[in-house]
């Protein structure tokens, strides 16, 4: 999705804003553009592609003279990718300067007004409407240019608003959509992610829907939509610079995937004290608990299938009826839900619309609501009653990989947590998972060592043109996510079945030499399984089997195996997913695609 940057202060502005855009590559975009005020006027450098493209048009920003500015990398909705849509957009006396993230839904009849009014547009956004606004209320002073301006604006926006009134002032406006401002010495900043600031400096204030900024390199000032000046609290980032860079890595992704261990510790340790479970900000009575007779688990994507995992492990542990629920059907589906209902949302960027909207949908419906959010301030976690954080660090490659394997980690022990406190676990059941879960970090890592064995296979399935992957309960869980992982960055059709399920169609897809991924991991359906191999086997397929250390039975099956060591059979799906992470990189790889930043995906996903 798009990104945003903006700077005020005493050093060139230009540079500065490019290094925060390049930062926030990994969103996804699809034209990138700079807008810097000098000597009173604006000077604008845009282009349609990479970042790469805009250095070279300005020799990495060198040729853009002046101290304040803003930039934008674009992911296009409203017209297509081009030079002219590209942002930043001014208004017609140039005199304003705009970047936005979001949707402005009723920019059509905005744009119709401002044409009565003989405004002429040069592009095909919606975004356009701000800067032609801005220019309409300039009159006034800025700051009231800028409430009047977003009170017009129906949907979600996120600006970055650089003036030419002399000032070197800058706005920052939010609605639906993240922004955080940077707090410099003498100079201060705005950006989208954390990642594009944490260069400069650790201290932000995370703006809320509905509040603005002004920033003067010496001033913050934040107002809350009256243009009230209020009081935000400051922040210090916890991650550090090389958290978000490659560190030798030829991709994020599998940077990320080798950091599974340390990203998993990080979540786990602080919540295990004594021999017990801490849970911070989790406040709910023992009645309160009791009351809770449905757990609803709602997100997108890879956050859904850490959700199916969480789905079997909590119904397993606590008896409760529990349902996932992709945020976008939720959202629309008038969910049945009230107070006697726990509403679990997962998410990794903390800033994804569905899952937002189906929070609050069933947040009006009286649900209690709890989240596992990786971004500290992020929408997610101010808007639920609970916040778990999974100190998974800062995520780049679009693929999730640190991000799932900490949410799964978190969900198992949300479930332990409450099976306890609900009395549906006995001392040595629970002292057994708590130990079991402590031990995933090492398991993890025999796991990643596998990665040589992982290429080798690899390199035998990538020129496939669909690859199915089987398994039951919670390794048909983990296949959800391993076919997402190879579809997403290889671009291979890849689905997941359960493998009870193949005689009711999906084994008529079986041929001579179908590649099948085949998990046989866990233990209680373990024979389910092998059954289900020669059922494949005897119609040809040719089956790569994940299975535990020490089963001969599937080494003598299958036609390749992975074989991972053993744990309890509801923690097993944080090391098992770690050889489809690797295989999927490894396929991507040798088909040469783009790993970290595959075709058509952004990061997050803040608009519907
Ligand atoms: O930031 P979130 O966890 O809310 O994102 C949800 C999905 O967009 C995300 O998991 C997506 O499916 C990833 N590309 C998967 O690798």
């Amino acid at each position: 999705m798009c990104g945003i940057v903006g700077f005020t202060g005493s050093r060139q502005a230009a540079p500065i804003l490019l290094e925060g855009l390049k930062k926030l590559e990994y969103r996804g975009y699809d034209s990138a553009g700079v807008a810097v005020l000098d000597n009173g006027s604006i000077s604008l450098a845009k282009t349609r592609g990479m970042i790469k493209n805009l250095c070279e048009m300005t020799h990495d920003g060198n040729d853009i003279k002046g101290c304040v500015g803003i930039g934008h990398t674009r992911w296009a909705t409203h017209g297509v990718p081009n030079d002219i849509n590209a942002h930043p957009h001014l208004s017609c006396d140039g005199r304003f300067a705009v970047v936005h993230n979001g949707i402005i839904e009723n920019y059509a009849q905005l744009r119709d007004e401002l044409i009565a009014h003989g405004i002429e547009f040069k592009s095909d956004t919606d975004t356009e409407v701000v800067a032609h606004l801005l220019e309409y209320y300039g009159d006034e002073d800025a700051k009231t240019a800028v409430m009047k301006t977003a009170s017009r604006l129906v949907g979600s926006y996120v600006l970055g608003i650089l003036c030419t009134d002399g000032s070197g002032r800058l706005f920052a406006v939010r609605e639906s959509g993240p922004l955080i401002l940077g707090i410099g010495v003498g100079e201060n900043y705005f950006a989208s992610d954390v990642t594009a600031l944490i260069a400069h400096t650790k201290n932000v204030i995370y703006l809320d829907d509905g509040e603005f900024a002004e920033l003067t390199p010496e001033k913050i000032t934040v107002y809350d939509c009256t243009g009230t000046a209020i009081t935000k609290p400051v922040s210090r980032v916890v991650w550090d610079v090389e958290a978000a860079e490659k560190g030798g890595y030829e991709h994020f992704m599998l940077k990320e995937i080798m950091e599974q261990p340390r990203a998993l510790k990080a979540t786990l340790e602080p919540r295990v004290k004594n021999g017990d479970i801490v849970l911070e900000n989790f406040e709910l009575s023992d009645e309160e608990l009791k009351d809770i007779d449905k757990i609803v688990i709602t997100a997108c994507g890879s956050a859904s299938y850490a959700g199916q995992v969480g789905r079997y492990v909590i119904e397993k542990l606590c008896r409760i009826p529990t349902q996932v629920e992709v945020a976008s059907e939720l959202r629309y589906r008038e969910p049945i839900v009230d107070h006697h209902t726990l509403l679990i949302a997962v998410s990794q960027s903390g800033e994804t619309a569905d899952t937002i909207a189906a929070i609050k949908e069933c947040k009006a419906r009286g649900a209690r609501t709890m989240a596992i959010v990786n971004v500290v301030g992020s929408t997610i976690a101010n808007l639920v009653d609970h916040v778990l954080y999974t100190w998974a660090g800062p995520e780049v490659a679009v693929a999730t990989t640190k991000g799932y394997t900490t949410q799964v980690a978190m969900l198992d022990l949300l479930a332990i947590y409450l099976a306890r406190r609900l009395g549906r676990i006995d001392d040595e059941r629970y002292a057994q998972l708590l130990t079991g879960l402590q031990e995933m970090p090492s398991k993890i890592q025999r796991a990643i060592d596998l990665n040589g064995h992982v290429q080798y296979l690899a390199e035998r399935y990538y020129s496939n043109q669909a690859i199915y992957f089987i398994g039951r309960n919670l390794d048909y869980a983990v296949c959800m996510e391993g076919a997402l992982k190879l579809k997403e960055i290889s671009y291979i059709f890849a689905e997941a079945y359960a493998a009870g399920e193949l005689k009711h169609g999906t084994i008529a897809l079986i041929d001579q030499g179908s590649p099948v991924v085949a998990l046989a991991c866990y233990e209680p359906l373990f024979d389910k399984m092998v059954s289900n191999i020669e059922e494949i086997k005897a119609r040809g397929a040719k089956v790569l089997a994940v299975a535990l250390e020490g089963d001969k039975r599937i080494i003598s099956q299958a036609d390749d195996f992975i074989l991972i060591p053993k744990s309890d059979p509801l923690l097993t799906p944080i090391a098992e997913i770690i050889p489809l992470q690797l295989f999927a990189y490894y396929v991507a790889k040798a088909n040469g695609c783009d790993i970290d930043k595959p075709k058509n995906l952004a990061k997050s996903v803040t608009v519907e």
